[in-house]
């Protein structure tokens, strides 16, 4: 009898678990980059060496981005090298109509660079569409100016299984069954764990528990 009480929990505790745990959250794709604007040919910071500029890009920035679905758009996390040299990062969108818009963008970390006597600092930027050029600004100490560039993320990069198994995530988080990624255009919940996640959470932690005493009192019997 015991046994299968057992049984039954271990069943409830596989269906009861979240599907995020098991889902999986992002993909990297390549990404191409230029110093000027690709729409004009023209730079939008006033410098005028191209070749100088598209170099110095090459030499810091990494060409591999990674891409998280939200609910209405993506996460997009870019890793600037050299980054002892840069402050005040901020990024814009733009557009095919040329359409410049500040997006809202977050500095998760900051690490050694293992090729470089330098670091590497990673920023996590949100867009509504990876149809977009994502534009990084930010003050160059040797430098002693802004700077500003255009990333295109290549969408196509990724395989094709890993992008729609991630858009299908996407779509469970618009339909609201996972909402784990954090969705700052939410009020209330930071973490962006629904009430749904955290009953299952609730309820699996119990049934654990309930299976621990029954494994405990089956031994004990024995
Ligand atoms: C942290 C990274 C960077 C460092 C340490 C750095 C450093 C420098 C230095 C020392 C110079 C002067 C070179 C000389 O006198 O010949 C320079 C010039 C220049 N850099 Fe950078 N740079 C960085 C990133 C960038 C980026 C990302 C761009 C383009 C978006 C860029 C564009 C240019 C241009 C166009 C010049 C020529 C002078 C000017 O237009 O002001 N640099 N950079």
């Amino acid at each position: 009898m015991i046994k299968k009480i057992n049984l039954l929990f271990a069943i409830l505790l596989v269906l009861l678990t979240p599907s995020y745990i098991f889902a999986e959250d992002s993909y990297t794709v390549t990404c191409e980059s230029s110093y000027a604007n690709p729409l004009t040919g023209e730079t939008v910071d006033g410098g005028s060496n191209l070749a100088l500029g598209n170099s110095m890009i090459d030499n810091m920035l990494t060409k591999e981005v990674k891409v998280e679905p939200t609910k209405d758009g993506y996460y997009l996390t870019f890793s600037l090298g050299l980054a002892s040299n840069i402050s005040n990062v901020r990024f814009q969108t733009m557009d095919e109509n040329q359409n410049f818009k500040d997006v809202p963008s977050e500095h998760i970390g900051t690490h050694e660079d293992p090729n470089k006597d330098d670091k590497i600092a990673d920023y996590r930027v949100k867009v509504e569409s990876l149809d977009l050029y994502v534009s990084p600004i930010f003050y160059v100490d040797p430098m002693e100016r802004d700077v500003q560039f255009f990333i295109k993320p290549l969408s196509g990069s990724a395989s094709e299984q890993e992008i729609k198994k991630i858009e299908s995530k996407k779509k469970d988080l618009s339909s609201g069954l996972s909402t784990h990624i954090k969705d700052d255009s939410k009020d209330g919940d930071e973490s962006g764990i629904s009430t749904f996640d955290y009953v299952t959470i609730g309820v699996g932690i119990i049934v654990v528990i309930l299976l621990c005493i029954g494994i405990y009192y089956v031994k004990k019997k024995r």
